[in-house]
């Protein structure tokens, strides 16, 4: 017989009993820094910039003030040595300062030196931040990489005074640990300043804070933006819209949203004394007659304690309220950015010749009430060399040299969304829109080809991220289905606005290939008439028949762009004469076309 080779003694329950204690959420996520967007020095950089910005812009908003934000980076030397240049620098120290409400001392400490600690969790309500664990976890970033604490200059009026801070957070019991506190002077009679030292690394390019800030301003456009760069130069993105967006409302869980387990602590929690209270009053969309058909159908009294309902009894009311008719959530809790507003800032940040946006009506998913907007903005520019973007004829594809690819910009709750762009629900709809369809050439499993952006975003009380860093949304089909046919539109117009300018161009060449032969014709009649010919008169005769032949006015019209954008809503032409549609009618604050701020747009 084999000898079993003899194990090391296990350990007894006793013993693991020992080991076992509560992790906190600092620590746990000290360890998991990449699930908030802190895997690289290069991106955790972007998340404190993006946690700062988007609290700067949700707290101006909500206090009704329009956002006008300083970020500013500089380039530290470490342990006392001068900075080396920012290409080359490993530690940065991060600015931010708004002209928002400011923050009452109080609170000072645990919004930025403790993890899942803020306003926005605990409502349904549109805004960038939710899970109150962004400020602060940069902040703990910072402290793990530099020790530096994080400092915070605030106040909320004229009246009270700006009160100085330095807090640090002590990660093994998830409390703030204030270092320093005073009152100083300050030149800003209301606002926040926070600044931050980490490590980090500065580079332009995609997903830069430079990139960040550009899609900022092009899905805020009632927002200024100031970049102070590490080189020390300013940059300044301007609004091109004068007023807030509409406030988002609050609202209350709408019943086809929520989960069992959600019920049952919304039945412990609530200060209602009836069941049929409860749920007239802590759900949106139920009426106090269909509260009481709800009971029914669950055979519950109405005037049952919603704390007594427990067990079957729940499951049997989750059953009922699941089954019930209701109205779909209202959508007043959303903001979304409107047509107008993502022309405006498409047009301002990227060049093109045609822009278009649209914004579709509110939809629903899982309970959450959600829009979908999408915008275009195709070609180079009228100024630029296009021989890419010529039109094609129909049925034709680009040849194979042209592969500039469109790029797609993604937003949630009005921030741009800069990793994982494969992942997103946004960015599979626009694989899966055949492009084709429209005039634009596209190879299979890629985005369209040539001089476009597009641009897409989700407005929603709860937006499904795949994960903590918020980088992508998750594709469920209610999401897609809107993403797809807000995209049909865009592509519709676009192909609309391609086919009209080829069809145009085309006429135009034949007509003056026509008059070209028109004095040649006239000749050749005037010897045949032995010279006795009205010459003027057949020249004109010819000249219209040469019109009539090539479209008439019409063409005319579309070549030299004397007319709007007609049947392409929410549309902006742009031409080396002048800009039409929306914009142009509407836009008084944007820059005329050729002038500096013009001139100044990227490219994509
Ligand atoms: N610049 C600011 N001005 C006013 N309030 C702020 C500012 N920054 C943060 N706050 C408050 O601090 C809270 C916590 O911020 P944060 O940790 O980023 O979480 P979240 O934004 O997800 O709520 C916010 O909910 C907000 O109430
Ligand atoms: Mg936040």
């Amino acid at each position: 017989m084999a000898k079993t080779k003899a194990l090391p003694a296990g350990k007894s329950a006793d013993e693991m009993g020992r080991q076992q204690r509560e992790i906190s959420v600092s620590e746990f996520f000290t360890k998991n820094r990449h699930l908030l967007g802190f895997d690289n020095p290069r991106k955790a950089l972007l998340t404190a910039v993006k946690e700062a910005v988007d609290n700067a812009l949700d707290a101006s908003e909500e206090a009704g003030i329009l956002p006008e934000i300083v970020v500013k980076l500089e380039a530290v030397g470490e342990g006392g040595s001068p900075p080396p240049p920012p290409s080359q620098a490993s530690r940065f120290r991060v600015t931010v300062t708004d002209y928002g409400p400011g923050i009452v001392r109080q609170q000072v400490p645990r919004i930025f030196a403790k993890l899942l600690y803020g306003s926005k969790f605990h409502r349904l309500r549109m805004s960038r931040g939710q899970q109150g664990i962004g400020i602060s976890a940069a902040g703990m970033y910072a402290q793990l990489t530099t020790g530096k604490p994080v400092k915070i200059i605030s106040r909320t009026g004229q009246g009270s005074a700006a009160h100085y801070f330095e807090v640090q957070l002590d990660t093994k019991k998830n409390e703030p640990r204030v270092l320093e506190r005073k009152e100083i002077d300050w030149e800003r009679h209301r606002g926040t300043q926070v600044t931050l030292e980490l490590e980090g690394k500065y580079q332009k390019g995609r997903a830069s804070v430079d990139e960040y800030l550009e899609l900022t301003s092009i899905a805020n456009p009632h927002a200024t933006l100031t970049f102070v760069t590490p080189e020390g130069e300013s940059r300044v993105f301007a609004r091109s819209i004068g007023e807030l967006p509409q406030p988002p409302r609050e609202i209350k869980p709408h019943p086809y949203g929520i989960e069992l387990g959600m019920l049952l602590k919304m039945l412990q929690d609530t200060k209602s004394h009836w069941l049929s209270g409860f749920l007239s009053g802590d759900f949106s969309r139920v009426s106090t007659a269909t509260a009481e058909g709800i009971c029914q159908a669950a055979a519950l009294s109405p005037r049952r304690r919603p704390r007594d309902v427990v067990g079957h009894d729940a499951e049997r009311l989750y059953k009922a309220i699941q089954s019930a008719k209701l109205m779909a959530p209202p959508t007043n809790c959303l903001s979304p950015i409107g047509e107008r507003a993502i022309l405006a800032g498409l047009y301002k940040q990227i060049k093109g010749d045609f822009y278009t946006a649209v914004t579709r009506p509110p939809s629903v998913y899982r309970g959450n009430p959600f829009v979908i907007e999408a915008g275009l903005a195709f070609g180079n520019g009228p100024q630029a060399e296009q021989p890419q973007a010529a039109p094609l004829a129909e049925g034709e594809s680009s040849g194979g040299d042209d592969k500039e690819l469109a790029r797609v910009i993604r937003f949630a709750n009005r921030v741009p969304l800069l990793y994982q762009q494969s992942a997103c629900a946004t960015y599979k709809a626009v694989l899966d829109t055949t492009w084709r369809n429209y005039g634009v050439s596209q190879s299979r499993g890629a985005p369209p080809a040539g001089p476009m952006v597009i641009f897409v975003h989700m407005a929603s009380v709860w937006v499904p991220f795949t994960s903590e860093s918020k980088e992508a949304i998750a594709d469920y089909d209610e999401i897609r289905k809107e993403i797809t046919l807000a995209l049909r539109e865009c592509g519709r117009r676009l192909g609309v606005f391609l086919k009209r300018r080829e069809r145009a161009h085309a006429e135009f060449k034949r007509r003056n290939i026509f008059e070209l032969y028109i004095d040649e014709v006239v000749g050749a009649c005037k010897r045949l008439k032995g010279g006795r010919l009205a010459e003027v008169k057949l020249k004109k005769q010819l000249e219209q028949i040469a019109a009539k032949l090539t479209g008439g006015d019409k063409t005319e019209e579309l070549v030299s762009r004397k007319t709007g954008p007609e049947g392409l809503p929410h549309s902006i032409i742009v031409t080396a004469e002048g800009v039409e549609g929306e914009l142009a009618a509407e836009q008084p604050e944007a820059p005329a076309p050729g002038a500096p701020a013009r001139a100044a747009r990227k490219g994509r």
